[in-house]
């Protein structure tokens, strides 16, 4: 049997076809252009996600034999607002998770609704980046657009819904939304109300592994694969990365390193912290989960690579990196605002305490630690919510770094664990599709047969302790800085 696993990214789709045992038998990547019509925002059109998507599907499945492929699941780029009309037709390009146009709306929900109501309503409080603040844009800047919704979903849903017909979305995906009501896993009746919009808009809900239909017969035919081949709900990006790491049941923690960087802790209890400063989500496993999440994490250092050393070398550009702890240049990862835990759209990247003999290493260096102290922000708000775990799993694009993980364990000063492969919501999806298939009995069951630790990085007290000194110097900065963005 094989399953196909869905990682609907920001910067391309990864698609990962898996078998029953777990083995991954190939993966194939296509890109998609991301715009950024205004400085601050960020959009995609749904209709590449699906033309690329399809592309990827038929290469992927090209030389297996097909009528094994019994399930395609999703781990989708969350929070996006995907709006369609009467006839199913995109209404306008998807505003993603890392856009910053709605801080009027933010603050609307915030601090004129409230935040002890939107919490009591979602478990969450408003950030820019998720979905009601967009609709509630839409219905300000776009009346016109906003008259003509008849479908809201998910980027991932998008997918679902072209590929099944089903108007669809799971709950760790649709907790992004800020329009449900996490803990009782149903749409709440008074964001509803708040954005103007009403149930018949929204998808239905479902649990992550849960099978949503099956291929359309003309999508079917199109991609060469069987009309019965299953199609399962999916997740958000990260709730399917904590599969595909095995970060399921209670206290499992993951790191991903993506276009975004997130802090996971898995958990069997829902719970939310006192300030909001973690997001309070459900799980791809059936449970709960608290997540931080930084909105430039790998893209910061492929910005400094791409854009400004001009240089695809990353590894060269790591090779002569000496000063572990003892740099004197900090980099602030603030290119695209910061939600976790500043909540701040309007934040900006810095790079400061250089001098004559700063050196490009040096510069390369303050990049990598800067990610890695922004997600130790979101370390301290969980320890302060007696949430600490000792261990954490790692994925995402930038996990392939050495240099980066022996970073990451002596900032957060924990042991970081490395999964045979860091194709975190991709394989997460896979799983998923595999548990929607009866392969196996639980999430929890099937990830935990499937994932493999295959090595760990341990912290060194000497460095952990230089770090310790460090990030207590770059937590400074951000106050120090707020009001100059
Ligand atoms: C999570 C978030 C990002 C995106 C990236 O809240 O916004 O991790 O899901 O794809």
């Amino acid at each position: 049997m094989l399953f196909i696993g869905v990682d609907l990214g920001t910067s391309a789709v990864k698609l990962l076809l898996m078998d029953e045992k777990g083995k991954i038998e190939k993966i194939v990547s296509k890109e998609y252009p991301l715009y950024f019509p205004h400085p601050g925002w960020s959009e995609q059109k749904p209709e590449d996600w699906f033309t690329k998507s399809m592309e990827g599907i038929r290469e992927l499945v090209a030389e297996c034999d097909r009528a094994q492929v019994k399930g395609i699941s999703f781990g989708g780029q969350m929070h996006g607002l995907v709006a369609l009309d009467e006839n199913d037709e995109v209404i306008r390009p998807a505003i993603l998770w890392n856009d910053g146009r709605t801080g009027k709306q933010t603050d609307y929900l915030n601090n004129i609704i409230g935040k002890d109501k939107i919490s009591k309503y979602t478990a969450n409080i408003a950030f820019a980046g998720f979905t009601a603040p967009k609709i509630l844009w839409m219905k300000e800047n776009e009346p016109d657009n906003f008259a003509r919704i008849r479908k809201i979903m998910l980027p991932k849903d998008y997918l679902a819904y072209k590929l099944s017909g089903t108007f669809c979305t799971d709950y760790s995906d649709a907790s992004g939304m800020l329009l449900l009501d996490v803990e009782h896993k149903c749409w709440s009746e008074e964001m509803m109300g708040i954005c103007g919009i009403t149930e018949e808009q929204l998808p239905r809900l479902y649990e992550s592994w849960e099978p949503v239909g099956c291929l359309k017969p003309e999508i079917a035919e199109a991609l060469g694969l069987p009309k019965d081949v299953k199609v399962i709900a999916g997740a958000g990006d990260n709730a399917a990365a904590a599969v595909g790491t095995a970060t399921v049941g209670d206290g499992g923690c993951n790191i991903s390193l993506g276009t975004s960087g997130t802090l996971f802790i898995s958990s069997r209890d829902f719970g939310v912290d006192e300030n909001n400063a973690l997001h309070s989500f459900a799980h791809a496993d059936g449970n709960y989960h608290l997540m931080g999440c930084m909105l430039s994490a790998a893209s910061c250092n492929k910005w400094w690579m791409d854009e400004i050393l001009k240089t695809t070398k990353y590894q060269e550009e790591q090779a002569g990196i000496t000063k572990l702890g003892e740099n004197p240049v900090f980099y602030l990862p603030y290119l695209m605002g910061e939600r976790s835990p500043h909540n701040d759209p309007d934040a900006r990247a810095a790079f400061i305490g250089m001098s004559m003999d700063t050196t490009r290493e040096d510069m390369t260096l303050a990049v990598l630690e800067g990610v890695a102290f922004g997600l130790r922000d979101s370390l301290e708000v969980a320890r302060s919510i007696g949430a600490d775990p000792e261990r954490t799993k790692i994925c995402g694009g930038g996990a392939k770094s050495p240099l980066w993980r022996k970073i990451i364990a002596n900032v957060m000063n924990m042991k970081v664990d490395i999964i045979e492969s860091e194709e975190g919501p991709g394989y997460g999806a896979a799983i998923l599709a595999a548990v929607g298939c009866g392969v196996y009995p639980s999430v929890e069951e099937a990830a935990k047969q499937l994932v493999k630790v295959v090595a760990t990085e341990e912290p060194d007290p000497e460095l952990a302790a230089k770090y310790e000194e460090r990030y207590q110097k770059f937590r400074k900065f951000y106050p120090a800085l707020k009001g100059m963005f």
